[in-house]
């Protein structure tokens, strides 16, 4: 029996990734930077089976997630040059945090896969060919392969090998996160969907790629230098201009809900009366509010008395993905 077993955190993007430069191959149009998040984690257990299966939060699972689940497996194998069929896998994968956090626990899901079927198969690949074929699967999961704060260049069309890239430890800055969660129910258009719509049909897009790597820099830049007044502004521009070119696509995608706009105007009150707090907004209707741990608490106070928000949920920077049970280096049969 081989088995091996991995975990990962979900991480959300401070500069945003939206939009593909090559769809095959999943390479992203512009630079992002995120924060791997302590606290939520997703974990994957890989065990070498007759047939492939998997089971995701204790349900059988097939179609979309069978197939990128599985895809992944293959690219690996291929990645280590190993001769002969991959060996076949039976995978089950289990979030301790609700899928409709809003965290994209797809991040979280192929960086745990990545790490525990590279020890499972043998394939002994180095964490940054892990983050690129988990790239490849979904671009944001090449962010979870390491903790702290990440970046994912946008690739050159055609790049294969494109992994994402630490930029700093998880303990370099003590921020936090404070997730204003705003409804119950899953997303309507997922964030592969959205970003293919938008990239179509929206008039904005080539705004947003003109715009987005300025902005990637003036986070990046920040996030070096500590500094929340010059991090915050460029956050919301990133999340804004990401959603203003959704919100133009045809047909519009509209992510927010009511509850949304409300936790925005909050923050920014939340601003004029001297607080540093920032929102992000991904493919669903949650705020992620951005803050430093000195000020979390009250913020995360004042956002629960928002109505609407139904919880908070408050993250902070945490480490990278991780075998945690596994063969030593045990050849594939
Ligand atoms: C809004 O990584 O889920 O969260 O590569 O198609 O799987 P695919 O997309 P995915 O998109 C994430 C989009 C985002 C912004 C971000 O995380 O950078």
């Amino acid at each position: 029996m081989t088995l091996a077993v991995a975990v990962a955190h979900p991480n959300i993007a401070l500069a945003k990734y939206w939009g593909k430069r090559d769809k095959g191959r999943n390479v992203p149009s512009v630079p992002s930077l995120s924060v791997t998040l302590a606290g939520m984690s997703t974990t994957t257990r890989v065990e070498l089976a007759e047939r492939d299966s998997l089971v995701l939060n204790g349900r059988e699972s097939d179609g979309r997630p069978a197939e990128r689940a599985f895809a992944l497996l293959e690219l690996l194998w291929l990645e280590a040059g190993k001769s002969g069929a991959r060996p076949r896998a039976s995978v089950s994968s289990r979030n301790d945090f609700p899928t409709a956090a809003g965290l994209a626990s797809s991040a979280s899901a192929f960086a745990a896969l990545a790490v525990a079927a590279d020890r499972a198969l043998a394939t002994a690949l180095p964490t940054e060919r892990l983050s690129s074929l988990a790239r490849r699967i979904s671009a944001s999961s090449g962010r979870s392969l390491y903790g702290g704060f990440v970046e994912l260049a946008a690739g050159e069309p055609e790049s294969e090998f494109l992994p994402a890239r630490p930029v700093a430890p998880a303990d370099y800055w003590d921020l936090r996160l404070v997730v204003a969660v705003t409804s119950e129910g899953a997303k309507d258009v997922g964030s592969t969907e959205g970003m293919n719509l938008t990239t179509e049909t929206s008039p904005l897009y080539g705004g947003w790629l003109a715009a987005a790597p300025a902005i990637f820099e003036r986070i990046k830049r920040a996030v070096l230098d500590r500094d929340i007044e010059a991090l915050g502004p460029a956050v919301e521009a990133s999340a804004l201009t990401m959603h203003a070119t959704a919100l133009s696509a045809c047909p519009g995608i509209l992510y927010w809900n009511g509850t949304t706009v409300d936790v925005m105007h909050a923050v920014r009150r939340m601003r004029q009366g001297g607080l540093p707090a920032y929102v992000t907004m991904d493919a669903g209707p949650h705020v992620k509010v951005v803050t430093l741990a000195s000020h979390a608490e009250q913020v995360a106070l004042a956002l629960r008395a928002i109505p609407g928000v139904l919880r908070t949920i408050m993250a902070q920077p945490g480490g990278g993905a991780h075998v945690l049970e596994g063969p030593q280096s045990e050849p594939t049969p």
